[in-house]
């Protein structure tokens, strides 16, 4: 039976796919059969007629993970907005079923699945007559518990707050929070202190700067993820799929 985590930012550009990157690489440099997956991805780079989805293809480098983006990433798209409006303009509907059967097959191959939300916990997948299907409901879906990516800064209380108790109040299973981009100061340490107090969920990873990402230095997500997680702790915020 694989087991599997869902990360959730607090918003979107929060470092969910950095820190996801690093939580595959700390599995896989073990010897863990773990794979990443994302059900639809929005702002995709267009590299002649073909659209490379660009957290698939940060994680599956940083990670060595080598399998077929098609198969880890349903749906890609071109434009940098909600999954549901991008389906709309591209005219590419999102379908549930093929985002469960990439899923299942994913869950045949592998120990471990880690699985990348897009935008925030309310971000629209699918608006479809009366109903809208959020990330929430397909983590409900899938069956899945979650860690929540963070900021330290300015603001992150009531992000971070908010996004636990919505995440609750469907149901589902917060294991940590992490926070990214981490600097060791007296606000950053308030927050997660109040952040604690007020949620009961314990912040499992403080990730740090990592310098001259934007240049491509990839190495280092590698070197501050295994500094600060390990193979067991990852797998105990792990439920069966
Ligand atoms: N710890 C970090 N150190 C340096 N840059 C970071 C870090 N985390 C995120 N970034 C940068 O911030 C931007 C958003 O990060 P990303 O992981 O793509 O966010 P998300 O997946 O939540 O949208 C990217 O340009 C990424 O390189
Ligand atoms: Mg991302």
């Amino acid at each position: 039976m694989a087991k599997g985590i869902f990360v959730v930012g607090t918003d979107t550009d929060v470092g969910k796919t950095v820190v996801t990157a690093g939580l595959l690489h700390v599995l896989r440099s073990k010897g863990h059969r773990a794979t990443y997956f994302k059900g639809a991805l929005s702002g995709a780079i267009e590299e002649g007629n073909k659209l490379i989805p660009g957290d698939t293809d940060l994680v599956s480098q940083v990670s060595g993970l080598k399998e077929p983006y098609e198969n880890i990433t349903p749906y890609i798209f071109k434009t940098a907005i909600s999954p549901h409006l991008a389906a709309q303009i591209e005219d590419n509907p999102i379908e549930l079923n093929i985002i469960k059967a990439k899923f299942e097959k994913l869950k045949e191959k592998y120990d471990f699945i880690i699985t990348e939300g897009s935008g925030g916990i309310i971000c629209p997948l699918i608006n479809r007559d009366e109903e809208i299907y959020t990330l929430g409901d397909l983590i409900k879906d899938l069956n899945m518990s979650t860690v929540v990516v963070a900021r330290g800064g300015v603001g992150t209380i009531n992000h971070t707050v908010l996004t636990v108790k919505y995440i609750e109040s469907m149901g589902i299973k917060v294991k940590g929070i992490i926070i990214n981009n981490y600097e060791d100061n007296y606000i950053t340490q308030d927050n997660i202190k109040v952040i604690g107090k007020l949620t009961g969920i314990s912040i499992v990873g403080k990730f740090k700067t990592i310098d001259n990402l934007d240049k491509g230095n990839i190495d280092n997500i590698r070197t501050v993820a295994s500094r600060i997680f390990n193979d067991k702790s990852i797998i105990e915020w792990m439920e069966e799929l």
